[in-house]
């Protein structure tokens, strides 16, 4: 796993030069995209990047990590409106080639295993952005989730509820209460983790998932059996870090050329 120690803009310029890589590279790549403050200073960042250097998602597909379960579909507060809003619409991405589950199905079993089906039929994610959450989730798995689940319907914990109050009108009660998420499993099939944490409330979470016990509890911790993670932290985010200075030397005398 790679740790980098950097200020949050600079995170956000590193997670979209890998990801303006990958698309020069491979336009027809499959993004996983995250929600939630975490990646938009990324999505900024590749917008600008389309609207000043013609990077271009024309033929690329997306895939969403989790969407709320009976959230109206002109909710602003949906994923997938989220999601629209915060990047596909800046830039050149064609609606049907993002996609969410979806969780305003009659089946919402069903809804899980057909965006399973799709996101294989896609080739699988190359390059997933991460957030994570106060209490070690990543998408919506919440502590307690298998590290092998796939696609599914979760409750969200009461801590999360509150943490996304914020998005509600600080009203937890319109939070919901249930989502879809991809699983650990699912997740742990992309090719490439990129997660981003920032500020002193993530800093138990990011310590935990790079040098805890791998465990439910934590569901992150998961990351430390991927081939190719990179945790992208500010120093806040940073603090609890027992090896900081080890993953700062190693950074530091990688070469330029490398990427993430
Ligand atoms: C949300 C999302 C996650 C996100 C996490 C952290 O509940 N489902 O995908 O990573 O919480 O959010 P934020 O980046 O806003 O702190």
């Amino acid at each position: 796993m790679e740790v980098v120690i950097a200020p949050a803009q600079e995170l956000a310029v590193l997670a979209a030069e890998a990801i303006e890589a990958l698309l020069r590279r491979r336009p027809q790549a499959v993004l996983g995209l995250a929600t939630g403050s975490s990646p938009s200073q990324v999505y900024d960042e590749l917008a600008r990047r389309h609207a000043e250097g013609g990077l271009s998602f024309a033929r690329a597909r997306g895939f969403m990590l989790d969407e709320y379960v009976g959230l109206a579909a002109d909710h602003p507060e949906r994923y997938r409106n989220v999601i629209a809003a915060d990047i596909a619409e800046r830039v050149d991405w064609p609606a049907d080639q993002v996609q969410g589950p979806d969780g305003l199905a009659s089946d919402l079993s069903a809804a899980c295993a057909a965006y399973e089906r799709a996101i294989a039929d896609a080739g699988g994610v190359d390059l997933q952005l991460l957030g994570i959450g106060t209490d070690g989730h990543i998408a919506f798995n919440e502590p307690g989730s298998s590290l092998a689940s796939r696609t599914r319907i979760k409750t969200l914990t009461t801590q999360t509820r509150v943490d996304n109050a914020r998005f509600f009108d600080g009203d937890v009660e319109q939070v919901p209460t249930h989502c879809l998420t991809q699983g650990l499993g699912t997740i742990m099939e992309a090719r490439h983790l990129v997660l981003l944490a920032t500020g002193r409330h993530k800093a138990e979470a990011v310590h935990q998932l790079v040098e805890g016990p791998v465990s439910a509890l934590w569901p992150a911790t998961v990351m430390q059996f991927h081939p190719h993670a990179t945790v992208l932290v500010d120093e806040a985010a940073a603090s609890r870090l027992q090896l900081a200075s080890y993953y700062r030397q190693t950074y530091d005398s990688k070469p330029a050329w490398q990427g993430l």
